[in-house]
């Protein structure tokens, strides 16, 4: 096809953003001519941090209009699911790399950094193993070998390939002790400080992170996760950054000590990133609804923003059509920044207008 048809096959099947993209009543910003904001890749570059969504790899391969607008707007990459031990060794010694590599791959075409998601969980385990653990087949010896050996290979391949791993994720509790899992049950707490030393020796140069809910507010859990860092690093564990997923919802108050909160880690040596932020909602949307949405975004926005080691927001989903949130909150949804057309709803243009404090 010649480029002036491509355009315009383009045109007429991807929604294109409106040409003046009005900021929301975020109080963020004004944007005028010479500072106006195209897209999240100008925002991103604008202000020197990565602007990032979590990936379906489903819809990175069958939808184009979700491809296009994927890499139109975004400069950092996570897989949603693909990265999960489930998926990567859905049976034991059996790696299926396809889906990962799909987004290692495409961000590679785009210029896109990777965030690995995720070495060590309570959830999304294979069968094989929880199973093995339950029945006693699987030991803590034999438990500790095979932590080893699949951050080992997971990290390994991707070297030089993922700019950050989520190491640990969720291994806080909402009361603020280590969470109860395979790993806590079986190996003891300092399967924590070996996971991080092992992803370490796979990649020297990946930044490692914990991650984790609820950490924007919950001062037990913030508290905690404080407390760990110490030990960890004083115990010489390589950990490098702190993780805020950043899963809000309207219907709570925006937690206002959160710029403070990630300043506490901040200060303890850590980056820090925003990585699975969306905002849901209680259904139907209204349009007070999706203004007070697009104020929380932008906050968000401008807390990282106000934190100097804070240099990756990464929504987890850009769009409505393939978000987690329906599936896990009845009644409640239209957590990201696109509609299910793909169309850019008020918390998008809030973002655009977003500015360092
Ligand atoms: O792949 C199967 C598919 O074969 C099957 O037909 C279908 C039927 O339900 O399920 C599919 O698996 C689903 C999987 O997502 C892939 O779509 C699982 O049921 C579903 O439970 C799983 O949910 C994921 C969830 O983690 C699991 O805990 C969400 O997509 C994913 O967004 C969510 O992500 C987590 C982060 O990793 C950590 N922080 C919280 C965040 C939201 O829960």
């Amino acid at each position: 096809m010649r480029p002036l048809i491509v355009a315009l096959a383009l045109a007429l099947t991807v929604p294109a953003l409106p040409a003046s993209a009005a900021p929301a009543e975020s109080g963020q910003g004004v944007s005028d001519s010479r500072h106006r904001v195209r897209d999240l890749r100008d925002l991103a570059h604008k202000n020197g941090i990565r602007i990032g969504s979590a990936v379906d790899v489903a819809a990175l391969r069958s939808e184009s209009d979700y491809r296009h607008v994927l890499n139109r707007e975004f400069t950092h990459l996570t897989a949603e699911n693909a990265m999960k031990w489930e998926s990567v060794e859905p049976e034991r010694g059996v790696f299926t790399w396809d889906d990962a590599d799909a987004v290692v791959a495409n961000a590679r075409r785009h210029g896109q950094k990777v965030r690995g998601h995720t070495l060590i969980w309570h959830n999304q385990l294979p069968a094989w193993l929880t199973e093995g653990v339950a029945d006693g087949s699987i030991g803590p010896a034999e438990l500790r070998t095979i932590l080893r050996d699949h951050i080992r290979v997971q990290v390994g391949r991707y070297k030089g390939k993922i700019r950050a791993w989520d190491v640990a994720n969720e291994i806080v509790d909402d009361e603020g002790n280590l969470r109860q899992s395979i790993w806590l049950e079986h190996l003891g707490p300092g399967y924590i400080a070996d996971a991080f030393r092992w992803a370490r020796q796979a990649d020297p140069h990946a930044k490692l992170y914990l991650n984790d809910y609820n950490i924007e507010w919950n001062r037990a859990k913030i508290d905690r996760y404080l407390a760990l860092v110490k030990e960890l690093k004083a115990q010489r564990v390589p950990i490098d950054g702190m993780g805020f997923q950043g899963h809000l919802g309207i219907q709570y108050d925006y937690p206002g000590d959160w710029a403070n909160v990630m300043r506490s880690f901040a200060d303890l040596g850590l980056e820090i990133a925003v990585t699975e932020m969306d905002v849901r909602m209680v259904l139907p949307v209204t349009p007070e609804k999706l203004a007070t949405q697009a104020e929380y975004y932008s906050r968000a926005l401008a807390d990282c923003l106000s934190v100097k080691s804070c240099r990756e927001f990464t929504v987890w989903g850009f769009t409505d059509r393939h978000s987690w949130v329906p599936g896990w909150f009845e009644g409640e949804g239209a957590a990201c920044i696109l509609d299910e057309d793909l169309r850019p709803k008020p918390a998008y243009h809030a973002l655009l207008a977003t500015r360092r404090r």
